[in-house]
């Protein structure tokens, strides 16, 4: 898959912060693209990064309306995701959006309507669903290693991210959290495993009011909590799996597995969703945990990838079908924590576990 006439598929990047290098250092080395240049809306950082890459710095404005350009990779901090990926899918530029693309289903359909009208690829992180870890763990479960596959428990427990992101604020403010922030690794691969989710039931607490800075030219900076920080959620899957997912900003210390999957034959221990390689170990009924050989797929850092995947399969779990799902589980287990009650979602992608009971 190429660009018209066979060449490389023209893109850019908008945001230049702390992520933008792993992607500009895969996209460079992937023959499908033709990595031309990237845009932020500090200057010194578009330049400083086209400087080192030796591609064009450009403003915002610029890479929003260059005709030259047919995707771009979205960058920038969740409160500015639906913003600037409309004005890409609306100047004609397909659209690959860091998590998350957007904070309600009603936006993601916004986008999915635009792409759709003008014939655009649009779709989001993670792309870690893409990795060795997650497809082995399909594998397993495909291969009926844990039987019937009947729960899960799933944990993002950290104390926050202002220990090291030298900008941290927008991980506390309306979008961030750990929902919104880390939710999207469990989900996406929970959703790729047992299929769409029906319902979600979930509470969630905020301990502290402010963060503090703890590196970089702004340590010491003290900013306001805006989000929930601790959040619980009980998942019921269309296809009968129940599980539950933890995320916390509240919880420097503790011992529990990424993801342990349970079924009526056996267990699983996934790797961290977070990531595209292993370990990934199971056990059955009276033996060890054993680490289980990687299957397909990239083990190493491959971000960027998922902007392949969407021109190269109309399915992909990085497209906007799943992206609008997991978008829409995340935004009604808050609403779930407000309201205290269980709600129904609407969105159900053909996936998972789902499609091979109904297959
Ligand atoms: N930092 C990580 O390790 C990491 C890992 C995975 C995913 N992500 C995701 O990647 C995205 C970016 O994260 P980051 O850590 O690089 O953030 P960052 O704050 O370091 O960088 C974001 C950049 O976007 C720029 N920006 C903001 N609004 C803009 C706009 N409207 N137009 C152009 N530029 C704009 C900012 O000036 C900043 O340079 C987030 O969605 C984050 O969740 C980050």
């Amino acid at each position: 898959m190429a660009g018209p006439h066979g060449q490389p598929i023209r893109v850019g990047i908008l945001g230049a912060g702390n992520i933008c290098s792993i992607y500009i250092e895969n996209l460079q080395a992937d023959p499908m693209f033709d990595l031309v240049g990237i845009a932020d809306m500090v200057p010194e950082r578009t330049q400083s990064r086209a400087e080192k890459y030796g591609i064009e710095g450009m403003t915002p404005d610029a890479m929003i309306q260059r005709d030259d350009l047919q995707a771009v990779v979205n960058l920038t901090p969740p409160l500015a995701h639906f913003g600037t990926s409309k004005a890409l899918l609306q100047a004609g530029k397909s659209v690959y959006c860091e998590k998350p693309l957007a904070f309600t289903l009603a936006e993601v359909q916004e986008l999915v309507a635009l792409a759709e009208a003008s014939g655009l690829r649009l779709g989001g992180a993670p792309d870690t669903v893409l990795g060795a870890g997650v497809n082995t763990v399909m594998d397993l479960i495909q291969g009926g290693h844990v039987g019937t596959p009947v729960g899960y428990a799933a944990h993002m427990l950290c104390g926050g991210h202002e220990s090291w992101h030298p900008d941290p604020d927008f991980y506390y403010q309306p979008g961030g959290g750990p929902l919104f922030d880390m939710g999207p690794y469990y989900l996406t691969a929970l959703v790729h495993w047992f299929g769409p989710v029906a319902s979600v039931a979930a509470s969630a607490r905020t301990v502290r009011d402010h963060r503090t800075i703890g590196s970089g030219p702004r340590a010491g900076t003290v900013f306001p909590v805006e989000v929930m920080t601790h959040i619980v959620c009980t998942l019921t899957h269309h296809s009968g799996v129940i599980g539950t997912l933890t995320t916390s900003f509240e919880t420097p210390s503790h011992e529990l597995p990424h993801i342990e999957i349970h079924g009526t034959g056996g267990a699983i221990r996934a790797a961290d969703p977070n990531g595209f390689g292993g370990p990934v170990v199971a056990r059955q009924p009276g033996q060890e945990w054993g680490e289980m050989p990687l299957g397909s797929g990239p083990e190493n850092n491959m971000r960027g990838l998922g902007l392949r995947a969407l021109y190269e399969d109309a399915s992909s779990p990085v497209g906007a079908p799943r992206v609008a799902h997991v978008v829409e589980i995340m935004a009604a287990a808050l609403e779930s924590a407000q309201q205290k009650s269980v709600l129904t979602l609407a969105t159900r992608p053909a996936c998972g576990w789902d499609s091979t009971a109904r297959a």
